[in-house]
């Protein structure tokens, strides 16, 4: 398929793209740049991909397209919570905004990259792709409002799909340091310590990058009817698992001692997702890794590439880079770029890691 990947330059974009290409599909990329230069080791290749903005996108810049995969966004509650008004401009509308184009230009799949966050505070009980949704943040919202958007252009010729992921970890060419796995590593690698702000004891659902990358694959191998404005969480049982015990696992794997932050305490929320519906509608999907398995790799490629501390709490970290970004006046408030793909590249917005 020739498929255009918005937010080709992210974190998941950055792991997905080589698998789509080996899989035989033609790739562009679309992506606003804001990472550019945040490199973890060398950047896919052998692709275009076009800086632009989904909010910007029209229906000729989708033309000959078969699927859209939309991964662009502002993709956490820290950075969601910078900006409220940016998060649904762009999570909610800006997704809504390129399903319509793609729609008017005739491409017939879109599959998005909506996330278990909008189940929020869910209770006890495993949520399925039918539990309510209570999401408890604007990121969490705005991908509920996505879904909701997104659904109305469903139609004959346009068929939406909502990838629900879990959190994710492993290694990535556009690594990020801010999601659980890959935070502790670092942290075990950089400070020599696994620190926990709280005791542990919530459960995350979690899934390699790699895998939520099977998910696209499979969503755009599946017959149309298995995955016409179909929801999925994307993820395993087994790893469903509670802060406390990935802590531990990276100090087994790495050596550093397991500390608690000052006034850690106990979090009683439990978020447990089942994630049984795609294992069966979508046979293809077969997740290939375990957290254990992220961990060495994260530690093995942080060894290889040299991690400093400031990338581990700097160049990595979502939130940090955004307001580097805005601070420098190269991303407005609603988080548009204010200058040409240079500006964010060149030296004033490179980032080197060196706050
Ligand atoms: N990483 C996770 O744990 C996780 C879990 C569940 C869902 N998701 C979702 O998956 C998607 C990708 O996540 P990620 O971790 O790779 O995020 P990321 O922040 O690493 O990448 C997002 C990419 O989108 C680009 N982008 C942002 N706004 C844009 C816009 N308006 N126009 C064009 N490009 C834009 C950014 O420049 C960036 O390259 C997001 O939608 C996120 O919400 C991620």
């Amino acid at each position: 398929m020739r498929v255009l990947v918005a937010g080709d330059r992210g974190y998941i974009g950055a792991v997905l793209v080589p698998m789509l290409i080996g899989a035989g599909h033609d790739v562009v990329g679309l992506d606003a740049g804001w990472y550019d230069g945040c490199d973890f080791g060398p950047q896919p290749a052998g692709y275009q991909s076009r800086t632009g903005d989904i909010r910007d996108q029209r229906p000729e810049d989708l033309d000959g397209f078969e699927a859209v995969v939309n991964l662009a966004a502002i993709s956490n509650d820290p950075v969601g919570h910078l900006n409220p008004k940016a998060t649904y401009s762009v999570n909610a509308h800006g997704a809504a905004h390129l399903a319509q184009v793609a729609r008017e230009a005739g491409v017939a799949r879109y599959v998005f990259s909506s996330s278990c966050s909008l189940y929020g505070a869910a209770g006890d009980a495993a949520v399925t792709e039918q539990s309510e949704f209570n999401p408890v943040t604007p990121y969490g919202e705005s991908k509920v409002m996505a879904e909701q958007l997104i659904g109305k252009f469903a139609d004959d010729s346009f068929s939406p799909t909502y990838l629900r992921n879990a959190t994710a970890y492993g290694s990535s060419p556009r690594l990020r340091a801010d999601i659980v796995v890959n935070n502790l590593t670092g942290a075990a690698l950089t400070r020599g310590e696994v620190r926990l702000e709280s005791d542990g004891s919530p459960w995350r659902p979690l899934v390699h990058a790699e895998d939520i990358s099977r998910a696209f694959l499979a969503v755009l191998a599946a017959d149309r009817e298995v995955v016409h404005n179909e929801a999925f969480n994307v993820g395993r049982d087994e790893d469903v698992v509670q802060i406390r015990t990935i802590a531990t696992a990276v100090a087994e794997r790495t050596g550093a001692p397991v500390t608690f932050a000052e006034g850690a305490s106990a979090d009683k929320r439990d978020y447990r997702v089942d994630f049984s519906k795609i294992s069966e509608r979508l046979p293809d999907f077969r997740p290939l890794w375990t957290v254990a398995a992220g961990i060495d790799e994260l530690a093995a490629d942080m060894n290889r590439h040299g991690l400093t501390t400031a990338q581990f709490e700097h160049t990595f970290v979502r939130l940090a880079r955004i307001n580097r970004l805005k601070g420098e006046g190269l991303l407005d408030e609603q988080l548009r770029r204010t200058q040409d793909e240079a500006g964010l590249r060149g030296p004033a917005g490179a980032d080197r890691g060196s706050q």
